[in-house]
């Protein structure tokens, strides 16, 4: 794809970022009361800020594993195929499991990581998605908590990428072209 010129809206600001989470860490810490460990799966790369931040906001025992799935590479465009890249170090079988994504727009990405994780057998299996596009999903999946649910927009920052970059952008923003 040849370059584009762009500017990034702000669309959610790392203050409502952090002040969802807040809220969002104790529904997560009521659902998983009583759980001995809780394995904290975020989906590289995508989710590498919103898994940071979560974790920290979580009074509970945690072990922090890692995905790495592919699905846009520098696209905009679902691929529809899900690559697995990296998976996880740890077994999962009879444990609480809670998958953490950045965004769900097709739904591809995570159905497929659910479908895997799932087959493992694990007590408990639960999802997070920072964002949620429904008006884009082309499968029947939805995230047990969503922060955010947001309009058929590009989106960067806060761990998403546009072509690889702005993911270290502290916010939400929007992708507006300018040519
Ligand atoms: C992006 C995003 C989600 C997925 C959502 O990942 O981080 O994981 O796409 O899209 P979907 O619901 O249509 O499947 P991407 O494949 O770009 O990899 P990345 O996380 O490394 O950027
Ligand atoms: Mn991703
Ligand atoms: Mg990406």
């Amino acid at each position: 794809m040849p370059e584009r010129n762009y500017v990034i809206d702000k669309l959610i600001s790392a203050k409502s970022i952090a002040a969802r989470i807040e809220a969002l860490s104790h529904e997560i810490e009521a659902e998983f009361a009583d759980t001995k460990k809780l394995v904290v799966v975020g989906l590289l790369r995508g989710s590498f800020v919103f898994i940071a931040d979560l974790v920290r906001e979580l009074d509970l025992p945690v072990e922090v594993d890692f995905v790495e799935t592919s699905s846009y590479g520098d696209r905009m465009q679902s691929s529809r195929e899900v690559r697995i890249l990296k998976d996880l170090r740890g077994d999962i079988e009879g444990r609480d499991v809670l998958v953490v994504e950045d965004i769900v727009d097709t739904g591809y990405t995570l159905a497929h990581v659910l479908h895997l994780l799932a087959s493992r057998q694990p007590r408990k299996l639960r999802t997070i998605a920072l964002l949620d596009k429904p008006s884009r999903r082309e499968t029947d999946i939805r995230a047990d908590w969503i922060g955010f649910e947001i309009p058929d927009e590009f989106v960067v920052g806060y761990g998403i990428d546009f072509a690889q970059r702005n993911r270290n952008l502290p916010y939400i923003g929007k992708v507006r072209f300018t040519d």
